[in-house]
């Protein structure tokens, strides 16, 4: 059946199953495949978004629960002010590797950023603790949010 969803500022409709994964959406019906399937399981990050601005799992949010919420991909979180300063930060600490789960990194880095300008190491522990790096980048990933919040501080 059909839904209305509204990704990236953008209104789609698409025609599928109510039990379709955000996933599959976006990947084979949008054709955005910048987000990553890992597990399909909710337990390795690869497929964050944002929806109402929480990094969410894509790939066990069914399309039917979405509502009118936004949603925010990969695509377009360099739009976003915290998104930018997350990419900036990623660039300037070279933080990628293969990249295969890097955009799932950044949409939970840049959600832990909008809501949490100045995180302490424990806040980004645990918003983080839920995307698995296979290349081991961790440390880079921590302190590229850092140097991202740095910004914020500067900012004011
Ligand atoms: S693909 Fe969604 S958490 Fe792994
Ligand atoms: S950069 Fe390779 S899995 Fe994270």
């Amino acid at each position: 059946m059909p839904f209305t969803i509204k990704v990236n500022g953008n209104s789609h409709s698409v025609d599928v199953d109510g039990d379709t994964p955000l996933l599959w959406v976006q990947r084979d019906v949008l054709g955005m495949t910048g987000t990553k399937f890992g597990c399909g399981m909710a337990l390795c990050g690869a497929c964050t978004v944002h929806i109402g601005g929480a990094a969410t799992r894509s790939c066990i949010t069914t399309i039917d629960s979405i509502g009118t919420a936004q949603i925010t991909t990969i695509e377009a979180i360099g739009g976003a002010p915290a998104g930018a300063k997350i990419q900036k930060a990623w660039l300037d600490h070279e933080v990628v590797q293969c990249g295969y789960c890097q955009s799932g990194q950044i949409m939970s880095a840049s959600a832990l950023l909008a809501s949490n300008p100045h995180p302490s190491d424990a806040d980004i522990d645990d918003a983080m603790s839920g995307n698995i790096c296979r290349c081991g980048t961790y440390v880079r990933i921590r302190e590229a949010i850092k140097l991202a919040a740095q910004t914020n501080e500067k900012a004011g």
